[in-house]
């Protein structure tokens, strides 16, 4: 009887020691932490929803295939409502308090640029997945993305109005408190013109405003072929619409902040037909690693994936493959492996990280055809 009372004794030890174990894991141990900041809501909501889509199936093809480092990945999401100061608030949120060891975000510049010197001075890389404003990565060397820069952004636009729609007068219509608006406008106004265009006007406005009819009726007056608008689709779509309003009717080109769902809601959809902007991957691209991605995208979700969930897919991926590389959840080893980037097989395309912590890629220019988005043509770096 004694002995039976010893080895259950024994037994229960080995057992809570084993539950205190097992819970100890649960808490933390047994995950790697990654961060994500997106404006879940908000007027670029649609932004920070698909790339947290494209995140999620990153991270749950990653884990179901075994995790990262024999540990599970725990992605910690935090919504900046759009807002740059609230953004400084969930980036500091996720370093401090939910230790993550690295983080993705943002879509929009202006936001990445109010969460990069927070990931810079706490030494936790961080990776903007569709962030085109210089400025982002040169806040310092934990600082990355997988997307191409607006100064080529730029030049792709300006290349197409002028070698393939023939267009040599343009009107600006730049977002002026917007980073990612005036810097895109910058690099156009240059690129454009020292390939022999004419801006024939430049008129301002500001997110979130409703009227657009001064600005639309200036540039009426002066006769331009086509209007840049380097701007958000929440306020192209209502600019898009004033525009067919007040009589005017060339073609509205714009960049790859115009790529929403909602860009030709309601009366945008014929206001904006024959119409056309830059981005970074177009679904009608016949690429089975592209094909694969929506098949699976729409699966899950039950909708078309956009470009901001397939740079957030990929940014996922290079993100975990550095760290698988690593061998370890350390800022600068994970920086130092995010750095040697080069021929990542993405679904955007072969990423390779430049120097200047950037990526080198193609851009599309998609046509607005009946409300969708139809592949025009590739423009190389
Ligand atoms: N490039 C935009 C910016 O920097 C964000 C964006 C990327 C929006 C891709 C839509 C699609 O602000």
């Amino acid at each position: 009887m004694k002995n039976i009372y010893k080895v259950s004794a024994i037994a229960c030890f080995i057992l809570s020691i084993g539950i205190i174990f097992t819970s100890c894991n649960k808490s933390g141990t047994d995950t790697i932490n990654i961060g994500e900041y997106e404006s879940l809501t908000g007027s670029e909501a649609t932004f920070g929803q698909s790339s947290h889509n494209g995140l999620v199936l990153a991270v749950e093809e990653v884990n179901n295939s075994g995790g990262l480092l024999g540990k599970q990945i725990n992605l910690i999401t935090e919504d900046n409502q759009g807002k740059p100061s609230e953004t400084q608030t969930v980036v500091q949120k996720l370093i401090n308090r939910d230790k993550v060891v690295a983080i993705i975000g943002e879509v929009a510049s202006s936001r990445s640029k109010a969460g990069a010197p927070i990931c810079q001075a706490a030494k936790i890389p961080m990776i903007t997945p569709a962030s085109t404003n210089p400025e982002v990565t040169t806040i310092g060397d934990y600082i990355f993305r997988v997307c191409f820069i607006d100064p080529f952004q730029a030049t792709v636009m300006s290349k197409f109005a002028i070698n393939s729609m023939k267009v040599t007068k343009i009107a600006l219509l730049i977002d002026q408190k917007n980073a990612y608006s005036t810097g895109l406008a910058d690099n156009f106004r240059q690129v454009y013109t020292s390939m022999g265009g004419q801006i024939v006007e430049e008129q301002k406005y500001s997110a979130g405003d409703k009227d657009f009819k001064a600005q639309l009726t200036a540039i009426k007056a002066t006769n331009p072929e086509a209007i840049f608008i380097p701007g958000y689709y929440t306020d192209v779509n209502l600019i898009s619409i004033q525009a067919r309003e007040i009589g005017l009717t060339c073609p509205l080109f714009g960049s790859d902040g115009w790529e929403s769902e909602k860009l030709t809601e309601g009366k945008a959809k014929d206001a904006l037909e024959g119409s056309f902007f830059s981005t970074h991957v177009s679904a009608d691209d016949p690429s089975p690693k592209i094909q694969d991605y929506i098949k699976k995208y729409k699966s899950k979700y039950n909708k078309e994936p956009d470009a901001m969930s397939f740079l957030a897919y990929d940014a996922g991926m290079i993100l975990f493959d550095a760290i698988k590389k690593a061998n370890s959840t350390e800022g600068e080893k994970i920086k130092n492996e995010l750095a040697k980037t080069k021929d990542f097989p993405g679904v955007t395309g072969i990423i390779t990280i430049n120097q200047q912590r950037n990526a080198v890629k193609p851009a599309v220019v998609l046509e607005i055809k009946d409300g969708k988005f139809v592949y025009k043509e590739t423009i190389a770096p």
